[in-house]
């Protein structure tokens, strides 16, 4: 019996060394850790369940019946992040470049029923050189069945990419349907078609860094969210980060202890705005002084950093937070900032995260490069997003609420359960000056009755009582009173309830 016992444990440490010591030196070489020290670093201690353990390979091709390796170079199984139930799947380079055989994708996709199943979020973590080359098509309809398995838990559970490694060619497009994805710096990089493609079809010269590195996508193109300098670093933000969200569609945002008073004042909020109107100040910190503790996980901090977007606790419950930001672009919205925040809405309806909005936006950015890029189809975007979410939507007008700008930042109008403005407000069709130049395009040629009538114009629009007298605007507040406000209103819309019309499915401007 002893004998069968150790049996198991010796066929356990040949699975768990994977592809051996010398591939488990050549990844900690680059800076990397090995799939299984991902897992432990990402999971409570000893919470790890692993399954699938002793599964192989069954190619025949090329010698491959010769070469198996228990677990087929990905390690699945479920474990919990501060007693919270995950599942995670990490690619093992070691073994075979952590390429997707058939196997491999059934181990995947094993995890991922099992968390749709089961009702939690599932982490997958990318290092991998991409279809088995030996397995050829086999390899491709793995790829396939991973896609729709993250398209059926799409809005079901929370899944995010942790991409520690290479992801290239049609692999990326299991991350790129996921909800997040976070990249190492230096050791991690996405790409449909390589550099030396790049170069054959377009004579480009471009490094796997540039073309596809963390910064490339956190900053140039935003496939990415967020990026981190190595993988202890991205582990612990992950980690921090399912902190914030709820389990699945099913449940409501995750609620911690929270020592911060929820009717906590912030006497320099009330000096924020500057009294020059063009001035830009940073809504870095209205967001940090109204939350929790100050503590705001950021998504895209530097892409489209006109927007701003992340997630936050008021009285110890999840927010999702989206404000403009003045200090760039003058927090004007582009086809970025609205592609970029529309997805973030439509992730925190998907899973019942109360989306509080800061405003202050003096119109979409005009140009060609706007228009030609689409900035109908992408402003459209944002504008469908809040209409069509059914969660708590609270917006705080702080300064402007120009144009088609305020009716797209979570208006009353696109059912915004609860609209505040500050005294500073300015909610208009556009800046009192170039009201004026167009309304009055004669007066404005003289350089006195254009200050005159913008002084008029200013005075009749440039506040927020035209809207207040409406009901556009539930009350004007006192930015000091900004969190109390807040946090009020997320206790009385804690039971909201509203449905959507019946149908199939909607159809975003995509
Ligand atoms: C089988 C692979 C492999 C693959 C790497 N290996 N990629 N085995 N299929 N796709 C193996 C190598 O043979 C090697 O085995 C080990 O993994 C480590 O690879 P190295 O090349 O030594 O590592 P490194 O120098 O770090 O280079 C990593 C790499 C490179 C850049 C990823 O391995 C590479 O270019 N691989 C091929 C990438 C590729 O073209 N994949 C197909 C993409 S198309 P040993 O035994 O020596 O350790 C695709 C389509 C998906 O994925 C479509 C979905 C719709």
């Amino acid at each position: 019996m002893q004998d069968i016992l150790d049996k198991l444990e010796e066929r356990r440490q040949s699975a768990r060394s994977g592809g051996g010591e010398a591939r488990i030196n050549a990844q900690h070489e680059k800076g990397k850790l090995t799939a299984r020290e991902r897992i432990e670093l990402l999971v409570d201690k000893d919470s790890f369940e692993e399954y699938d353990m002793f599964k192989e390979h069954r190619s025949v091709d090329f010698g491959m019946e010769n070469t198996k390796i228990a677990g087929d170079g990905v390690v699945i199984g479920s474990g919990t992040v501060n007693g919270r139930l995950i599942f995670i799947y990490s690619q093992d380079f070691t073994v075979f470049g952590g390429s997707l055989s058939e196997t491999h994708a059934e181990k995947i996709c094993k995890i991922m029923e099992m968390a749709m199943k089961n009702g939690a979020p599932v982490i997958g973590i990318n290092d991998s050189g991409g279809a088995r080359i030996q397995e050829g098509v086999s390899a491709l309809a793995g790829y396939a069945e991973v896609f729709q398995r993250n398209i059926m838990a799409s809005g079901v559970v929370p899944q995010i990419s942790l991409i520690m490694g290479p992801c290239a060619g049609g692999a990326v497009y299991s991350p790129a349907i996921t909800d997040f994805i976070f990249m190492v710096k230096d050791s991690s990089y996405m790409f449909v078609t390589g550099p030396d493609v790049v170069k054959t079809v377009t004579n480009e010269v471009v490094t796997q860094e540039e073309l596809g590195g963390a910064t490339t996508h956190t900053v140039k193109s935003g496939v990415a969210d967020n990026a981190y300098e190595n993988d202890l670093e991205a582990i612990k933000q992950t980690r921090r980060f399912i902190d914030f969200l709820p389990l699945s569609n099913k449940e409501q945002p995750p609620t911690r202890q929270s020592f911060d008073q929820h009717s906590r004042e912030e006497l320099s909020l009330d000096s924020l705005i500057p009294d020059n109107p063009n001035k830009p100040y940073d809504m870095h910190e209205l967001i940090r002084k109204t939350v929790d503790e100050g503590d705001f996980f950021e998504i895209q901090p530097t892409f489209a950093k006109n927007i701003i977007t992340g997630f936050a606790r008021i009285e110890g419950s999840t927010v999702g937070i989206v404000a403009n930001q003045p200090m760039v672009l003058a927090g004007c919205l582009d086809n970025d900032a609205s592609r970029k925040s529309a997805r973030f809405v439509r992730f925190c309806d998907c899973f019942n995260i109360p989306i509080v909005t800061f405003v202050d936006v003096p119109g979409f950015l005009p140009g060609t490069a706007q228009e030609y890029g689409g900035v109908i189809k992408h402003g459209a975007k944002l504008l469908f997003a809040y209409g069509e979410a059914t969660v708590p939507k609270i917006t705080i007008i702080t300064r402007k609420a120009y144009g088609g700008a305020y009716d797209v930042m979570a208006s009353k109008h696109l059912r915004g359960d609860l609209n505040f403005a500050w005294p500073t407000a300015e909610i208009a069709v556009m800046g009192a000056e170039g009201a004026v130049k167009i309304i009055f395009r004669e007066e404005a040629k003289d350089q006195e009755k254009l200050e005159a009538k913008t002084q008029e114009y200013s005075d009749k629009f440039a506040n927020p009582f035209v809207a207040a007298r409406r009901g556009y605007i539930d009350d004007v507040i006192m930015p000091h009173a900004t969190r109390r406000r807040v946090s009020r209103g997320l206790r009385m819309l804690k039971n909201k309830d509203v449905q959507n019309p019946w149908k199939k499915h909607d159809n975003i401007p995509l």
